[in-house]
């Protein structure tokens, strides 16, 4: 692995396991989802419009049946998780770089009863620890933005998936052609990588993967929705996180969702659902 590749892995545990950032969204994004949320109106609760993702998710989803064998991969505090198992009987694997999370995530699957049918395993989505086609669905909600090797992620989804397994995924993404890349600075440095994924740029890997497009579904508006809502919920309750998350992190964080709602008004990124199958 390169050292800017092993950095962001880096780079990327460091920033979940801080103090700051799980605090941070345990209070504002209520502890259980960290990814943006499908809104029916701008100011609906983060909470639900985060739940209405996984629902929509998982509708798309031919094979989530009881039983059926789902990876997320990036499952932060395993709200998607929990919902799979409980709502639809699947057996899933959380696989997760932040141990932070993960304690919360082991926490909250035995509170609700659910530990045996969720295992949460510490981890890179770059380096996946299961044996080929090992199982029916891949998941995963925004996370891969962090990696440095995204097409190394999308083979691993691959090679985990059964004949016929079905992968699903969002991640924040720039539009397929941007004219200055420059223009979207403020966000890569958010993130510390030089890049994002893209609609283009996944279809394309997917393919060359063997895989077999099922859908492309652009829901980028409520991207920018989704940032402009937890900026102003960090504003307006930020007394609520002192003593419990450090200034500095706040200033960032409000500093950061600005950024991105700048470049989402700019016309620069694009967020949806990315639903591929692996060939029988
Ligand atoms: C924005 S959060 C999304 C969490 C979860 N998918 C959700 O929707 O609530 C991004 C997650 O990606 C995880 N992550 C980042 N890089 C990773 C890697 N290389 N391997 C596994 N997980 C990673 C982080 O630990 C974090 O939980």
């Amino acid at each position: 692995m390169s050292a800017k590749a092993a950095e962001a892995v880096r780079t990327a545990e460091a920033y979940y396991d801080s103090d700051d950032a799980d605090r941070f969204y345990a209070v504002i994004w209520g502890g259980e989802d960290i990814h943006v949320g499908l809104y029916d109106a701008p100011d609906a609760p983060i909470r639900e419009a985060s739940r209405k993702t996984v629902a929509h998710m998982a509708a798309r989803l031919a094979g989530l049946r009881p039983g059926a064998r789902v990876l997320d991969m990036g499952a932060g505090y395993g709200g998607a998780a929990r919902w799979l198992a409980r709502e639809h009987g699947a057996q899933v694997t959380c696989l997760n770089l932040s141990e932070v999370e993960n304690r919360r995530n082991r926490r909250l699957n035995a509170g609700q009863g659910l530990d045996g049918r969720i295992t949460v395993d510490h981890g890179s989505f770059e380096d996946a620890p299961y044996p080929d086609e090992s199982f029916d669905i891949v998941w995963s909600q925004d996370a891969f933005l962090h990696s440095a090797r995204r097409e190394t992620v999308l083979a691993e989804a691959a090679r985990v998936l059964k004949p016929g397994g079905e992968l699903i995924f969002t991640d924040p993404m720039q539009m397929d052609a941007i004219a200055d890349p420059a223009a979207l600075q403020p966000v890569y440095d958010r993130i510390h990588l030089d890049s994002l994924g893209s609609f283009a740029f996944y279809r394309r890997t997917l393919r060359g993967l063997g895989m077999q497009e099922v859908a492309c579904e652009p829901l980028t508006p409520h991207l920018r929705t989704h940032y402009a809502r937890v900026r102003d919920e960090l504003a307006a309750r930020r007394g609520e996180l002192k003593g419990q998350v450090s200034d500095a992190y706040v200033e960032r964080m409000l500093k950061g969702l600005r950024h991105w709602v700048q470049a989402a008004d700019q016309g620069l990124l694009a967020w949806g659902v990315i639903h591929f199958r692996k060939p029988e």
